[in-house]
This record gives structure tokens, sequence and C-alpha cells, in this order.
């Protein structure tokens, strides 16, 4: 017999309390159809919809309900721990929302917690629910932390209403499963180093030179490259965000602190992804203690350049892929052009930190992408996860090229 689509794959499903939970039933024969192996997980409300036994008895696994179960222990720990993937479908606002919080008080909000796979949720909820604010916010929050969530279909409700909000095609949704579960594995084999966030350069003990990057692109490069089984190592200045999952963490302050922590790690890297807003000036004299007010002189603070990380790494480059990024407000293919040429880049992604539009803070971004043979890619407005997937899409198109580059004059010398 020909193998599956899901074949040897452990998919949690969760079941939340919507009058789409019985199009479940005939997702899991699907999945266990396609090799899956299927365990559901109910919430009280899903159970008055369908009874457990219906997947029980289709995925040959007992339905988890409790989080308190007295035949396993701890059950959000077991089940979510080992899956390669967890879907929620349907979730309701309700479900969508907790996830979104981080609250936990029943199994499934519980095991979204504990799961380290990708995460998908198809929503399916009444009409005008979708686009309340509420939903709209936490499905943009879940969306910016990697998780897919579907855009549920328009057309007529339960309720009798016609809107948007019910349960995505199960084609969608398998789509879906397909693409993360295939692609999960498509970077395994890289060791990528990724920094991000501002550097802060002291001017005294409670002052410093910094800049509003916030790290949300850095992150997400991180988050996307180990999604897809990379090994990575995130070196971050000062952001505030959560350490993304799956990720080694090395937290900096200053240009020269993440110069070392890089440095450290170079040798170990196939890959460098240089998204930090490193600082460029750093004060001559900073101060060890509180500069009071009225000691200062009015003298301006005298500064001095901080070192260039990209271009001390790359003469050191053995097999090293470099990737850079370029913040600019004008000229922004010329300037990033330079960039690549002066900082010796494979890649340089090109985004405008000029006025609203700016790539600083947003939770999404257009770049431009510049290779070094001088190709260009402008990749849309998106959230900064999408883009991050875009942007290992065509670094993944580069490493056999660079691999084969390695070793030949600079790219000064070459044709760009
Ligand atoms: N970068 C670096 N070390 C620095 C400054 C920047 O490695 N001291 C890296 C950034 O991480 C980014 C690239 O160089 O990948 C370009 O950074 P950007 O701030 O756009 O340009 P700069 O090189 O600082 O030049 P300028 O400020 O003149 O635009």
């Amino acid at each position: 017999m020909p193998e599956g689509k899901f074949h040897g794959k452990r998919i949690v499903l969760g079941v939340t309390g919507s009058i789409a939970a019985y199009k479940a039933v005939s997702l899991v024969r699907t999945l266990v159809r396609e090799g899956g192996d299927v365990s559901v997980v109910m919430t009280d409300s899903a159970t008055r919809f369908v009874a457990p036994l219906t997947f029980e008895v289709l995925s040959q696994h007992p339905v988890a309900r409790d989080l308190f179960s007295n035949h396993e222990v701890m059950p959000h720990l077991t089940l979510s721990e080992s899956a390669d993937l967890f879907l929620i479908a349907p979730a309701t606002a309700n479900t969508l929302t907790k996830c979104a919080l981080g609250l936990a008080d029943d199994l499934l909000s519980t095991m979204v917690l504990t799961a380290r796979c990708p995460l998908i949720v198809a929503p399916a909820m009444d009409g005008g629910m979708w686009d309340h604010p509420t939903v709209v916010e936490h499905t943009r929050v879940l969306r910016n932390r990697g998780v897919i969530v579907l855009d549920p279909e328009e057309g007529p409700l339960a309720s009798g209403h016609h809107g948007v909000g019910r349960f995505p095609e199960e084609e969608k949704i398998l789509g879906a499963m397909i693409s993360v579960l295939l692609r999960r594995c498509d970077w395994a084999g890289h060791r990528v180093l990724v920094s991000a966030g501002p550097t802060r350069e002291p001017i005294d003990a409670v002052r410093f030179i910094s800049n509003p990057s916030s790290g949300k692109m850095g992150y997400a490069l991180a988050r996307a490259a180990a999604d897809r089984g990379a090994e990575v190592v995130l070196v971050s200045g000062p952001t505030g965000l959560p350490k993304p999952a799956g990720v080694d963490f090395v937290s900096v302050v200053t240009a020269e602190d993440m110069h070392q922590a890089l440095a450290a790690k170079f040798s170990w890297a196939t890959m460098l992804v240089m998204a930090a807003a490193v600082g460029d000036f750093r004060p001559r004299y900073p101060s060890r203690d509180k500069i009071k007010k009225k000691t200062w002189t009015g003298e301006p603070v005298e500064v001095e350049e901080t070192i260039d990380i990209l271009k001390a790494l790359s003469p050191q480059r053995t097999h090293q892929l470099m990737v850079g990024f370029a913040a600019e407000t004008s000229n922004l293919v010329e300037n990033g052009k330079e960039k690549l040429e002066q900082k010796d880049l494979d890649l340089v992604v090109i985004n405008s930190v000029a006025g609203p539009q700016s790539a600083f803070g947003d939770d999404t971004n257009e770049v431009i992408l510049l290779t070094r043979n001088g190709e260009i890619t402008c990749l849309d407005r998106m959230p900064k996860r999408a883009l991050a997937d875009r942007i290992l899409d065509k670094v993944q198109t580069l490493t056999a090229r660079v691999r084969q580059d390695i070793g030949r004059p600079s790219v000064q010398a070459r044709s760009v």
C-alpha cells in the first residue's frame, strides 16, 4: 500500500465547541487514511456537539479531555511534546483568544503552551465575531508569533446569517498541514547565527544611545529557521520580546558585546543573518556613575565609531553565507548595493525606515532583496513572520551557489 501524506506524523487535533465540530470527524478520517497518527483533544463544549467516542473509534486513540486525568500522568505534556503538528479545528473565538493570551484553564489551552511544534488554527465562528476587534487583534498576535491562522470562509452560517466565519474547506486545512510538515525540515543541517534588536551604547550609568529597532524581524527569522529544522543561535540586543522557542539565546547590550558573541559562534555557523540595528557610534568616555545635571557643562557627548561587525566577520568566512540588512531612508537599492559590496554579503535585505511606513517596530514590513549577482526581488508588505519565510526561501536558493563561490576573490572584484 502506498504511504499516505501524513505517514509517520504525530498530529494533535484540538476540537472546540463550534457547530463545525462535526466537520472535524471527516478531517480525522482523512488524516488517518493518509497515515497520520492522530490524537484528539476536546474541550468540554466540543463534547456537546460530537461524542468523544466518534473520535476514539476513528483515531484509535482515547480522546484527551481532562487536565487532571487519573489515567495518564500530565497528558498536556506527553501528547504535545511528541507531536509534529498541532491543529485546532474548529477553533472558536474563545479558544483563539485564549491561545493569544496564553491562558491555560483546560487541557487544550494548556497544551498550546507546552507544544513546541507548529500550530495551525482553523477558526469557525458566527458572523460578526471574526471581524470583532478583539478577534482581529488576537489573530494578529498569533500570526506574528508564527502560528498559522487560516481565514474562515464566507457564506451562510449556522445562525442563518451570511458572513465570514465558516470553517475552512478541508482541502485548505490539509494544504496548510502539508506545507508545514514538508517544509519543516528543509533547513535541517543549517546552523544559523542571527542577530536582532538594537544595541545600547552607554553615556553613563542610566543613559545610553540607541535606536527604535524592536527586534521583531530578527526574532521572526530565528523562529522561522528553527521551525524549518535549522539549529539557531539568536544574539539579541535589548528588546523585551520573549525568547523564541527552539532557539539558543545570547543576550547582549552593546555593539562590542554583540561582536564578541557573534565572533565566538561564527566558525560554528553555516550562515550569519545580521538583522540587528547595531549602533554606529558610542560615547568615547562613558561615565560609570550617573552624570548629575549640575555637573554637565553643556559640552556635547564625544562619540567614536563602533566596530562594523559585518566588515569584521566577512574576511573570516570559510563557508558561511552572509546576509545583511540595510536600513535606508532614500535611494534604497543604490544604498543597499553599496552595503552588499562593502560588507561582502551574499544577500542584502533592504528596508525603508523613513516616515510612518518605517520597518522599525511595526509587525509588518516590505523589503527589497538584492543578491550578490544583482538579482532584485521586491516583497510586498506582510507580517514579519511570513516575510521571514520568504527571505529564508531566497537564501535557500543561494546556498548551493555560495558554497561554490567561497574562496574566490571578494565581491568588489566580481561583477554584481
Ligand atoms: N552592521 C554591523 N555593524 C555595525 C553597523 C551595522 O554589522 N556597526 C550591520 C547591520 O546589522 C546590517 C548592516 O550592517 O546588517 C547594515 O546596517 P545599516 O545600519 O543599514 O548601515 P550601516 O552599515 O550602519 O551604515 P549607515 O548607517 O551609514 O547607513
